[in-house]
Formats: C-alpha cells, structure tokens, sequence
C-alpha cells in the first residue's frame, strides 16, 4: 500500500494496543515482516502538557521508520499543539483514533465517541491534517455508536473530504464486544464510497482470515491486532500466501522460542531487567498460548524475577513440549477466552480485586 510517496511493502499493518505496541514489540513485528507500525494511543492533551508517561510512549527509534504515531484527543486546539510538537520527531503517519470504545475513554467524549459527531469529526481531520503540514494522516474509525446506528459511509465521506490519506475500519460498533462478530461488508461499501485507500481490522487471527478479508472486501491493507500477541509471524505469512498462494508450516517450537527470547532480549534492554522480565509475561504466555505445557507456564512464570531463571525456564519449558511431557490442553476454549480477553488467564475475581486496590 502506497501512502503518499511511502511504499509500505506489504499489506500488513501492526494495529496501535495500549501496554503491547511498544518499541521491542513494534521491532519484533517489523522483523517478521509488519510494513507499517503505530505506538499505542497518545493522548493530546499529554503531549502539549509535557506528561511524562505520554512522552515515554511516545518515543520511538529512526531505525523503526515507518511509523505511525496515533493520538487520542476531541479538542482541535489541543490536537494542533500536539502536532507541532509530534512533528519534529519526523514520524512516517499521524493517526486520530476515533474507535476506541472502553467507556473511560468515551466517557470524555474521545475515542469511538466522535462518531457521533460527524461535524466535529471532520473539524478534526481539517486541523490535523493542516497542522501536519505534509505527513500523511489516517482516522480509525468503527461503524458507529451500535448495529441500529452505523454511520460509518458519512463518517468514512468526511474523513476523505477533509483530506485523510486513508482510513481504518474496525467492522465493530462501539457498542460491541469481541464477541460479536465483525460486519466486514461495511468495510467493501466503504471501498466503493471513498477514493482514499482503506484498511480493515477487526478478527484476523491468522494469514487465511487476512487474505479472505482482503479478497471479500477488497481492502487495501489489513490491521493486525490480537492476531500478531504472540504471532508476529503472521506478517510473512500473509506476505507468502499473497505472493504465491501458499501456506506456510507451523513454526516449530524452536522457532518461537527464539523470537519469543529474543523478545525478552529487547524489553529488557529498553526497560531494565527487573521491569523487562514483568513486562514479557503476557507475551512469552501469548507466544506458548498454542502448545500443550501453557497452563504449567502461567502457574510458574509469574514468580520468576530475573532473567537467568526465566530464560532457563523457558528452554526447558521448550524442552518438555518437544518430549510430549504435558497433558493435552483444550486449545478450543484457550482461543476462546484469549479472543475473549487477550490476558485471558487473569479470572474475574483478581480483576476486581486489583480494582479495589
Ligand atoms: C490490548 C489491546 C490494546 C488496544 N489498544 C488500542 C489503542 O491504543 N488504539 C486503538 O486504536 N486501538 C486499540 N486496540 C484495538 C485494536 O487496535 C483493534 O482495533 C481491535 O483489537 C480489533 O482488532 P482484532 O479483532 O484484530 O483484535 C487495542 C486492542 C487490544 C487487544
């Protein structure tokens, strides 16, 4: 996909995630083979107040070009300031995000909440894209407040006339959960309204999803999100099937286990051991999600604080899956709690006890 004089490479796109799209997950993707990565959501306000958190994930390498940066904000004023200030780290994409539905964020009118505002939103669009001053802007959007009220033909209409250089579609409502399934017919009718390139998102979980997406909707790029936790290789894949039909073998364990080190490797060097062991977690548990042994490794990696023990867990771990030595896990019912919810080995009751605290 061409975004003004940028040639991507290939048609798919690592989606923004809050706490995953960080510098060593952006580079582990664009290693397998992302054309194009975003930073999690930015707040606005956060960037021109000089908030120290939001300029931390903020910060991203020259060497991870081409990326997009995505900000979160509703006031034209405070999206302009953030602009001039985003600007001079010279990133490849400015995105507003206009999909985000968790209702902390919606409740203050941000994310997913603009559109139902199609004024407003187009106000946005006009004064991020002046204030960009030539780096290319895209929106993300889903199909409107709910399954009765899906505005999302006037909304993607705006966004093109307001001079967006393309436009995501999470084929959701803001209404919708993970559960209810994508209406991915919304993205081809967005495809026959604007002339801009589109991109979908919403559940592709493997290169078959991907492709069935692009040739159903004739998108022009695909958003990765939960499908690339644990799966970056799903970027090659995709490549591979589109240029020559083919599916590629699993990855073996060896496989995964060396991105999956390789990983800890770079949050470590970017957070420190004692915060890159914490931060890697969820994504060593992602990358092992599909191999018997899974449940063995949550009970025990969470009382592993340094690197040595848990890299030595690790190989041995992969020791015990190539030896057969775990039961059987019911792979059905983890990919149903991970689509769920992505940590999906945190139950309900920790959730609200660590909400009480
Ligand atoms: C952990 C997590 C964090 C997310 N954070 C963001 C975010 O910062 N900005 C955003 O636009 N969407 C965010 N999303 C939504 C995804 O980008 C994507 O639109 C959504 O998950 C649907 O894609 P999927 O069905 O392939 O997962 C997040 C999703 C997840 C799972």
């Amino acid at each position: 996909m061409k975004i003004g004089s940028l040639d991507l490479g290939s048609r798919a796109i690592l989606a923004p995630m809050a706490e995953v799209t960080d510098a060593p997950f952006r580079q582990i993707c664009r290693e397998n083979g992302a054309g194009l990565t975003f930073t999690q959501m930015i707040s606005a306000k956060g960037v021109v107040e000089n908030a120290f958190d939001t300029l931390r994930v903020l910060a991203f390498n020259r060497s991870e070009k081409p990326i997009g940066i995505q900000l979160l904000g509703r006031d034209a004023d405070y999206i302009e300031k953030a602009v001039q200030e985003i600007k001079t780290l010279k990133p490849d994409l400015i995105d507003l995000n206009c999909g985000c539905s968790v209702s902390n964020v919606c409740k203050y009118g941000l994310g997913a909440a603009i559109l139902d505002d199609p004024l407003l939103l187009g106000k946005l669009v006009k004064t991020l894209v002046k204030a960009a001053e030539g780096i290319p802007v895209s929106i993300k959007i889903r199909l409107g407040r709910n399954r009765q009220k899906i505005n999302v033909l006037e909304n993607a209409r705006i966004i093109e006339d307001n001079g967006a250089s393309f436009i995501t579609i999470h084929a959701r409502t803001r209404s919708d959960s993970y559960m209810d399934n994508p209406l991915w017919e919304w993205i081809a009718k967005v495809k026959q309204t604007v002339a801009i390139p589109v991109v979908g998102n919403g559940s592709l979980f493997n290169e078959v999803d991907c492709f069935k997406m692009i040739q159903e909707t004739g998108c022009d790029s695909v958003f990765l999100a939960r499908g690339a936790l644990g799966n970056p290789f799903i970027f090659k894949r995709l490549s591979t099937l589109l240029e020559t039909g083919l599916l590629q073998e699993s990855e073996s364990v060896d496989e995964v286990a060396k991105v999956a080190l390789h990983h800890l490797d770079l949050l470590i060097k970017d957070s420190g051991e004692d915060q890159g062991v914490k931060k890697s977690r969820k994504h060593l548990i992602w990358y092992f999600r599909s191999f018997n042994g899974v449940h063995s490794l949550i009970e025990k990696i969470f009382s592993l604080n340094d690197r040595s023990s848990l890299e030595d867990f690790i190989c041995s771990h992969v020791e015990n899956i190539k030896n057969d030595s775990y039961p059987k896990e019911n792979f059905e019912e983890i990919n149903k709690k991970f689509s769920e919810r992505v940590l999906f080995w945190i139950i309900d009751s920790k959730l609200k006890e660590e909400d009480k605290q």
